[in-house]
């Protein structure tokens, strides 16, 4: 399938066969796809938490306001930011592997490298959350669509409450947690949704 057929025919979809299981080779092969998504300075921030452990998913049930997929799933990802992606190490560690893989030369790998470390060294916490939002919210999409053309269904979720789950999946302040994503074969289709006509949400030059 196209990806313009995915975008006409995916919905969010709220309710799952539960006893469908997706393989780990599967998940691990979406997941691996979705991290060549596009990505600030490919720092590669995104983490994709899987809980697939039935007890974990009822304890967050409640912490999801009851949303039935949350349990019904084949696979619940939490999809978060991690920001240690924005240190030091970690920057010129991948600088160097790309080096290494010979995709560019040596001072392209400094160039990008520090670059890349300026652009975040004087970031405050809001910023470089904002910046594993956009890098997190592409890997999602990626997946969504990923996961749709793998035919299976998929809904996003915010609806949670982010310091419970943390506190349930033991996360620390090291990730941003950003959105839950799940995946698995629908058992009665989302409802269609409106969508604004072009015009009202693309404009040229200036928007007023
Ligand atoms: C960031 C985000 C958070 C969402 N959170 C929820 C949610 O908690 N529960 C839910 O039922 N749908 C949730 N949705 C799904 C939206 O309601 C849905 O995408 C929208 O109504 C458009 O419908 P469609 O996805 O079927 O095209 C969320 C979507 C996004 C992008």
């Amino acid at each position: 399938m196209s990806v313009k057929n995915i975008m006409e025919k995916r919905r969010s979809v709220r309710h799952y066969d539960s006893s469908y299981k997706i393989s780990s080779e599967i998940l691990s092969s979406l997941v691996e796809s979705a991290s060549k998504s596009p990505n600030g300075n490919n720092i590669q921030a995104t983490r994709y938490l899987i809980i697939d452990d039935p007890d974990l998913r009822n304890l967050l049930l409640p912490i999801a306001f009851n949303q039935q997929q949350v349990i019904e799933a084949s696979t619940l990802i939490v999809m978060l930011g991690d920001y240690q992606a924005f240190d030091k190490g970690n920057i010129i560690k991948i600088h160097e592997e790309g080096f290494k893989a010979g995709y560019f030369d040596e001072s392209l790998r400094d160039y990008l490298a520090n670059a890349a470390i300026k652009y975040y060294e004087n970031k405050s916490k809001e910023d470089l959350k904002l910046e594993l939002t956009r890098d997190v919210s592409l890997a999602s999409m990626s997946l969504i669509l990923l996961a749709n053309e793998a035919g299976f269904d998929t809904i996003t979720m915010s609806g949670y409450d982010s310091k419970k789950l943390k506190d349930i999946l033991n996360i620390s302040e090291r990730y941003l947690d950003v959105m839950l994503i799940a995946i698995g074969k629908g058992t009665k289709a989302g409802h269609k949704t409106v969508r604004h006509n072009v015009n009202k949400v693309m404009y040229r030059n200036k928007i007023i």
